[in-house]
């Protein structure tokens, strides 16, 4: 995608849940090019950049996988970030709930800073619930189409509700949690995901597997 992609503020949330990434710049803010670029970063690094976009249900086994996955990368010297829902939120996204709006917002700053990990260079790891399917197309587009692998963690919702690793789906049926996503809150499955992984039956490093199998095939993880 060309040109500057800055969310005006005022206008950063829509009802349609995506965020305006054709917006104009903010006034007075003109883009600063820097001399060294994405190419040049990757190449020192000796890798092609991409981000691995993790979407799926709470439980799902997002978090697992994604940290194999960063096991598997970095074994074989690529370097790598993860972008991991709970840890952003208690950070860079703590001033943020979990109303639609709320996640919308979280969906932008994160495709935001997945994108300043992809310019540095790194091979971005993102596990997010990413509930929409819009949240997930506009984080697409920011990011550039060919530089994003959406990977869909396929897990029937009551099997992550009899995982239930944090006890959130207990609290969501008591009440103690709102807006939880396949609960009381949407989940919108992805249409045509490049990784469609089902992890009944399967192991979080036999998933990781996978999807280093899909990232070869496509000569991602190749040297640059
Ligand atoms: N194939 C699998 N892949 C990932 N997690 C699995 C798998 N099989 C069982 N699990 C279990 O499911 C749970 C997934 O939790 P977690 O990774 O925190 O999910 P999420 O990040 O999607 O909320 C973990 O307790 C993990 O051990
Ligand atoms: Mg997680």
């Amino acid at each position: 995608m060309d040109g500057i992609l800055s969310a005006n503020t005022e206008t950063a949330m829509t009802d349609d849940k995506s965020w305006p990434i054709d917006s104009k710049p903010t006034a007075n803010v003109t883009w600063q090019k820097t001399t060294l670029d994405r190419q040049r970063r990757a190449k020192l690094l000796g890798q092609r950049p991409v981000v691995i976009w993790f979407t799926g249900l709470s439980g799902s086994g997002k978090s697992t996988i994604a940290n194999e996955l960063d096991i598997l990368l970095h074994a074989e010297g690529r370097h790598t970030a993860i972008l991991d829902g709970d840890n952003v939120r208690m950070g860079l996204n703590r001033d943020l709930g979990f109303t639609d709006a709320d996640r919308v917002e979280n969906m932008r700053r994160v495709a935001e800073v997945a994108r300043l990990m992809l310019d540095a260079g790194l091979i971005v790891i993102v596990s997010f619930i990413s509930p929409f399917r819009l949240e997930r197309e506009s984080a697409r587009n920011l990011i550039d189409a060919e530089d994003f692998v959406e990977v869909f963690i396929d897990t029937p919702l009551q099997v992550c509700i009899d995982r239930d690793p944090k006890g959130l789906y207990g609290k969501a049926y008591r009440g103690e949690v709102k807006n939880f996503t396949g609960i009381d809150s949407a989940y919108e499955v992805p249409l045509a995901p490049e990784v469609h992984l089902k992890t009944v039956g399967a192991s979080p490093a036999g998933n990781a597997s996978e999807i280093m199998y899909y990232l070869k095939r496509c000569r991602w993880a190749e040297r640059a």
